[in-house]
Parts: C-alpha cells; sequence; structure tokens
C-alpha cells in the first residue's frame, strides 16, 4: 500500500465549473482505480490524499504533477503505508467537510509526525481543517 498527500495553489481563475468537471473526473477514475483519499479546495488551494496500489499511485501522481490547473505542489508524504485510513471513503472526493471526514484526515495526518518541517506542513493544511 503507498500514499500520497500534497497541497497545492490553484491556477487564477479556475472556475467553479473547471472544479466540479475536476471532481467528477477524480472520483470517477479514482473508484475505478481503488484509489482511497481526498480532494479538497479551499481558498484557492487544493488538498489531496490518495491511497492505493503503488505503481497506480507513481502514475497518476505523474499526470497530476503536470496538471496546468494548479502549481505550487508541496508534497507532504510519498511513500508505502501498512494500511488504508480512508477505507470509508472511496468515493468521497468532494469538497464535503463532515465531522466523520475531518477526523478521518486528523488520523491520516498523524502519520507525518516525524516530517523535519512539520511545523510549516501543519500550518500548510490548517486552512483546510476548520
Ligand atoms: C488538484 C488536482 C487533483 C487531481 N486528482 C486526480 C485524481 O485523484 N485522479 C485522477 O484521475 N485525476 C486527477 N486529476 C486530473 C489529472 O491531472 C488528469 O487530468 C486526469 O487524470 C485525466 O488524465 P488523462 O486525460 O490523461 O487520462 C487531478 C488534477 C488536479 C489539478
Amino acid at each position: 500500500m503507498f500514499t500520497i498527500c500534497y497541497v497545492s495553489s490553484a491556477r487564477s481563475g479556475i472556475t467553479e465549473n473547471d472544479l466540479n468537471e475536476l471532481f467528477s473526473t477524480t472520483q470517477h477514475y479514482n473508484a475505478s482505480g481503488n484509489i482511497t483519499g481526498i480532494l479538497l479546495y479551499q481558498s484557492g488551494k487544493f488538498l489531496q490524499v490518495l491511497e492505493g496500489e503503488e505503481e497506480t499511485l507513481l502514475n497518476l501522481y505523474e499526470k497530476i504533477e503536470q496538471d496546468s490547473r494548479h502549481n505550487n505542489i508541496f508534497v507532504i508524504l510519498k511513500q508505502k503505508c501498512k494500511r488504508r485510513i480512508f477505507e470509508n471513503y472511496k468515493s468521497r472526493f468532494s469538497i464535503v467537510k463532515s465531522k466523520e471526514e475531518l477526523q478521518t484526515i486528523e488520523t491520516y495526518l498523524n502519520q507525518i509526525e516525524d516530517s523535519p518541517n512539520l511545523k510549516y506542513v501543519k500550518g500548510l493544511l490548517e486552512p483546510f481543517l476548520l
């Protein structure tokens, strides 16, 4: 099992239509690729968590990295992991912010405890954890 988590900045001028299209592609593809996680958009920033098979994720990430709808990608985690944390959220790639979902994100973020720049990383995530 592998996971990737990053934050990025949306391209300026991105519209609600663009976002809806992006969310629906993501939801559709990730469900069929057995990828779990979450994609959040807030104040011009994306936060994404992907969990799945290593090769699938690395291939997908190559595409995501080159997507002109965002830039300034800052990778928070890109590593093997023991298990899925978003197991029950397979198709929840959306802007939904239920309490349950936020708890799952916090559990996920406990994995980054040994990051050398943890304080900086937590600062990046703060706007998404309202
Ligand atoms: C912030 C962001 C997150 C994305 N996340 C995913 C994703 O999780 N799954 C996905 O299939 N595409 C995602 N995409 C879209 C991909 O970059 C790409 O457009 C999509 O996979 C279709 O690629 P293809 O037409 O080459 O198959 C994301 C794009 C952006 C800007």
